[in-house]
């Protein structure tokens, strides 16, 4: 969506706020010994309290209020009877609605010890991201936030895994445009005021891809290598963007 009025603004801020605490709280959970669906409940259990509907359930009947997806699951893990344990990579993806309004927002947490390898890849995802949120002004164009996403990850030896793009959000949880975490002369959209969009690069040690695990939906590498995501939902201005679901 594009923001068009006071009220646009006010009911993303809202949602996006929202998710941002849900995932935040859930990230505070995280421990050896917690189960995937015990952290879900507890994202499920914020969401519900502030009025808030999952928008994976909402949108896709997804089995779970939130995605968790461990180590070389890179996406739209689903919550269940998996112990977390000392050494994992736990990425939480929190999106909802509220009042017609979606957010996205997601983040990888190293539980330790962890190796090495791992904390850089998490350490790398986050940077990416940041970079990516510094060119994603007006004016630029969108493959402007692949490409520096993209650089971002080569610079750290690691792979951007180019089937997971961002999208458009906002009165849907997908809309256009797609936003690829890598270059690509396709997405020469030039990147207007008020446009929300997802930021989030997707990436491996070694995969650039993911294919779907046998529960049909869980998005993971090939080669098993580690997956680590963050993601905010943005809104476009002129100068910085503004950071809907940072809490
Ligand atoms: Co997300
Ligand atoms: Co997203």
């Amino acid at each position: 969506m594009s923001i068009e009025s006071e009220r646009d603004l006010i009911g993303l801020l809202r949602i996006g706020r929202i998710v941002g605490l849900t995932l935040q709280t859930m990230l505070a959970q995280v421990r050896p010994g917690i189960t995937t669906a015990e952290l879900d409940a507890i994202g499920a259990e914020f969401l519900r309290r502030e009025g808030a509907r999952s928008a994976p359930i909402l949108t896709y009947k997804f089995p779970g209020a939130t995605c968790i997806s461990l180590n070389d699951e890179a996406a739209h893990g689903i919550p269940g009877d998996r112990v977390i344990a000392a050494g994992d990579l736990v990425n939480i993806d929190v999106s909802a609605e509220l009042d017609g309004y979606f957010a996205d927002t997601g983040a990888t947490l190293p539980v330790p010890p962890v190796t090495p390898l791992k904390q850089k890849l998490a350490d790398c995802a986050r940077a990416a991201l940041d970079k990516g949120l510094a060119a994603a002004v007006a004016g630029n164009r969108i493959f402007d936030i692949g490409r520096a996403m993209e650089n971002e990850v080569k610079r750290c030896g690691f792979r951007i895994i180019r089937d997971l793009p961002g999208h458009g959000v906002g009165r849907k949880l997908h809309e256009p445009p797609s936003v690829p975490g890598f270059y690509t002369k396709h997405a020469n959209q030039i990147l207007p005021e008020g446009l929300v969009i997802t930021i989030e690069p997707f990436v491996s040690t070694r995969a650039n891809r993911i294919v779907t695990a046998s529960d049909g939906w869980t998005l993971k590498t090939p080669d098993g290598s580690p997956a680590a995501q963050y993601e905010h939902t943005v809104v476009i201005t002129k100068g910085q963007p503004l950071l809907v679901t940072a809490v």
